[in-house]
């Protein structure tokens, strides 16, 4: 049984499509163990992204994550991180597969609606970020 942290991001809130994400996880058997909606500050986008600080679009990707609420979520399966990577889709909506929730309704490579944890490593720091023990379900 593995982790991974999913955020659906304020693009993905404003088309209001928090149901419609959530639903594709569980329709594919991932189990949501814990989940909440807040908004982010400017350095807590910073700190949640720190690993692409050197990246030119760092400071547009900080805005654009504290522009508006987010869902957050802490999902269990087996190989989830994965499973969630294939439902999500490539970074850059125009790679995605057809049928992914990028391909289907992002517009933008940085508005790209939903974020997911790409190891184990990766995964224990966001979601140690946004949850504490006590708030995770298994
Ligand atoms: P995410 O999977 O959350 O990881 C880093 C984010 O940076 C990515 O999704 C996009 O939102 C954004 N991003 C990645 N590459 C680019 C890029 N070339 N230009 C703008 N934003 C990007």
């Amino acid at each position: 049984m593995e982790r991974t942290l999913s955020i659906i991001k304020p693009d993905g809130v404003r088309k209001n499509v928090i149901g419609e994400v959530i639903r594709r996880f569980e329709a594919a058997g991932i189990h949501i163990a814990a989940m909440k909606m807040l908004r982010l500050t400017k350095a807590e986008a910073q700190g949640f992204y720190a690993v692409h600080k050197e990246r030119p679009f760092f400071d547009s990707l900080t805005d654009f994550m504290s522009s508006g609420p987010i869902v957050v979520m802490v999902m269990e399966g087996e190989e989830v991180i994965k499973k969630n990577r294939e439902l999500m889709g490539a970074t850059n909506f125009k790679d995605a597969a057809p049928g992914t929730i990028r391909r289907d309704f992002a517009t933008d490579i940085e508005q790209n609606v939903v974020h997911g944890s790409d190891a184990p490593e990766t995964a224990a720091f966001e979601i140690s970020y946004f949850f504490n023990a006590l708030e995770i379900c298994s």
